[in-house]
Parts: structure tokens; sequence; C-alpha cells
């Protein structure tokens, strides 16, 4: 008898299933108690991320905690720039930072095409392992920056108010930036085909700050590049679901839906019906809950959970917030999300 996969990964393959799943980008984090005591202990990021047995456990400290019907990778969207030539540090408070930043044709054209097996071999291992202890009890989740969000950040060398500095390459010598956007779109399909292979059942691509560029800029610095990562991910694992974030992006909607992604995250500043009604019918709909309506009562959260799944109704629906859980939320809080999310046909049933 086949056991029945994961409620997540069914429903991103628009399967009809009885509830919609939930989980929460950044759910492995500052929030837990759990991840902050692992950090007094291990306090560099690139350890906690790269060495196999603390991704691992970060990975997991959620799933024991809520079980959340994803399991998500405990990295980041930086981790793959070392293997490509580039090192990067995060600072705590600072955010990330980049020693070097990249912005001549010199350093471009130095840039190694990421082998991902080889400089990325704790990812795939920790892939394995999370497979192996969720089971079909939850989908494990892989997950990628996009190439405009990477180029932003190497370009820039740190997080940006502005991306003034990515802009003004964009505008003087585009060129030059086209360059690493293939460079960073080729790269990051294989490591995307990697994480796949490696035993990750549903992916999602960050691009955090492409809704910092007008539309007609992002036709042609943003989308493209996340179409080339679409289509060469899709030739290798065409059921694969993929999902496509964005903040910002009540002025890219369908845009988003025309990359070839299976499923589009919503930030919270777009209505969930409004976000519908812009998508065609076959593509499903993750997020747009405002992470920081958890630092709300417990009826607000849930109410808003049912307001949520409700507008979504009639479409592959995954439950999720607008952007990454915030630090300093209470953790019942969280715990209040998911189990709202997993209840819902029950509370809806009351109302
Ligand atoms: O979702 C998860 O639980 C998986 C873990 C994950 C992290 N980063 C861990 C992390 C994921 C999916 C990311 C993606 C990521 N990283 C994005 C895209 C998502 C988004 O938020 O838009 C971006 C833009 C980054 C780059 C990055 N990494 C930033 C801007 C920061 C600092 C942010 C802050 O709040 O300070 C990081 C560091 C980082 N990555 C943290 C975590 C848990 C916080 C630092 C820490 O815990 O020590």
């Amino acid at each position: 008898m086949t056991e029945t996969l994961p409620l997540l990964l069914r429903a991103a393959r628009g399967e009809s299933v009885s509830r919609p799943p939930v989980w929460m980008m950044r759910q492995a984090g500052r929030y837990m108690k759990v991840y902050r005591e692992l950090r007094d202990n291990h306090p560099s990021f690139r350890e906690r991320s790269e060495n196999p047995d603390l991704s691992y456990e970060i990975s997991m400290q959620p799933f024991r905690e809520f079980k959340p019907d994803g399991v998500i990778l405990f990295s980041d969207i930086l981790t793959p720039l070392p293997g490509m030539g580039i090192d990067f540090d995060i600072v705590e408070s600072k955010g990330p930072l980049i020693n070097e930043p990249i912005r001549t044709a010199e350093q471009i054209n130095k840039l190694n095409t990421l082998e991902p097996k080889e400089s990325l071999p704790f990812v795939g291992e920790v892939l394995g392992r999370l497979r192996e202890s969720v089971g079909n009890q939850a989908a494990v989740l892989g997950f990628v920056g996009a190439p405009w969000t990477l180029a932003a950040y190497v370009v820039e060398g740190k997080s940006s108010k502005n991306y003034s500095v990515i802009k003004a390459m964009a505008f003087r010598e585009p060129n030059l930036l086209h360059n690493l956007l293939e460079h960073f779109a080729d790269s990051i399909a294989k490591y995307l085909v990697y994480q796949i292979n490696s035993g990750a059942q549903v992916v999602q691509m960050f691009d955090s700050w492409a809704g910092q560029l007008s539309p007609i800029d992002y036709d042609i610095f943003a989308a493209p590049y996340q179409k080339r990562v679409v289509d060469l991910v899709k030739q290798a694992h065409p059921d694969t679901p993929i999902i496509l974030y964005i903040s910002g992006s009540a002025g890219v909607i369908e845009r988003m839906a025309s990359t070839g992604v299976d499923i589009v995250s919503l930030d919270w500043t777009v209505d969930m019906s409004e976000g519908c009604s812009r998508l065609p019918a076959g593509i499903g709909i993750q997020g747009n809950v405002d992470p920081g309506l958890l630092f709300g009562s417990p009826e607000i959260i849930r109410n808003r959970i049912i307001d949520t799944v409700l507008k979504a109704k009639g479409r592959k629906h995954i439950l999720n917030l607008g952007h990454g859980i915030l630090p300093g939320t209470p953790e019942e809080n969280a715990r209040v999300f998911f189990e709202a999310g997993k209840n819902v046909n029950e509370l809806i049933s009351k109302l």
C-alpha cells in the first residue's frame, strides 16, 4: 500500500485536498527560544547554516514544536555565493555583508559556475535527513534567491534601502548586470535541481527585492531570469512545484504568473480576493497574512486566517505569511497560527 504523500505536496500539485496546508516563511529562527539558545552556543550564522548537524537540527525545531505541513531547509539565499567565488557573512543586527562587492566586468568574468555537489554537500545531506525524519507528515521545502535579489546583495554589498548602486549599474551599464544575472540564473537553476535530487519536494524562489523595480524594469531585469531558472528546473523536474515570492509585488502579480511558476506567494498589501482575481485559474496562491498580525490577539489571528482561506477558496492554496515571521513574535502566537490553519474547516463551520 502506498502511503499518502504529504498534504503540502498534493496541494501544490493541484490535487483536491481537505484543507490548505500551512507553513511559515522563516519558521525556524529568532522568535523561537530553542533557536536563540542554540545561537548562543554557535554565534556564527555561516556555521549554523553550513554545519549539517546544526542546519538539520534548526530545520527540525519548528517541526517538533508546531508540526507545520512544510519543513524548510535552514539555510540562506546567500549560502551558494562562496561556491561561485563570493564570500559573505551575516552579522547580527546588520544583516548580510559581502566582503568584496561585485561591480566590474573583471569580477563578473571571474565568477565560478556553481557545482552544488562540491561546494554545498551539507545542503544535500540535510535535505536527505529531513525527508527521512518527516516522512509523509510534512513536505520538505528547498529554496533559492532569484537572480535579481542575489545581484542586489552582491552589487550593493549589503541590505539596501534604495538600491542606488545596482540601479546605477542597471541604468548605465545594463550589459554588465545582464551578465551577472545570467550567471546567477544558470547556477541557481543547477542548485535547485541539486536540492530536488537530494530530497526537496516543493521549492520556493525568493525574489524578495524585485518589488523595488518598476514593472517596465521588472520585465528586463527580474522576469526573464526568474523564467530561465523555472525553465531549467522544469526541464529536469517537471513535476516539482515551484513557488515564487516577491515582497512589494502588488504591481507585478500578473507578471509573476507569466514566469511559469506553479504558485504565486503574495505579501499582505493586496487583498486575497483581488490577488486571486488577477491570476489565471490554474495558478496557486500562497501567503498574504501580515506577519505583524502575529503580535495581535489569538482572535484576530484566527479571524484573519478564516478570511484568507475563504477568499482563496476554489483555488490551489497554501496558507502562509506575507513575508518571514518577525523576530520578537510571541511563540504562542505562532502556535495559534499553525493550529488555526490546521483546524480551519472546524473554525469555518462554527461561523
Ligand atoms: O524560512 C526558513 O525558516 C528558512 C531559513 C531562511 C533564512 N533566510 C534564515 C535566516 C530563509 C528562507 C532565508 C531567505 C532569505 N535570506 C531571504 C529571502 C526571504 C526574505 O526574507 O525576503 C533574504 C532576503 C535573505 C537575506 C538575509 N539573511 C537577510 C536580509 C538577513 C537578515 C535579516 C534579519 O532579520 O536580520 C538574513 C539572516 C538570516 N537568514 C536570519 C535567518 C533566520 C536571521 C539571522 C539569525 O538568525 O542569526
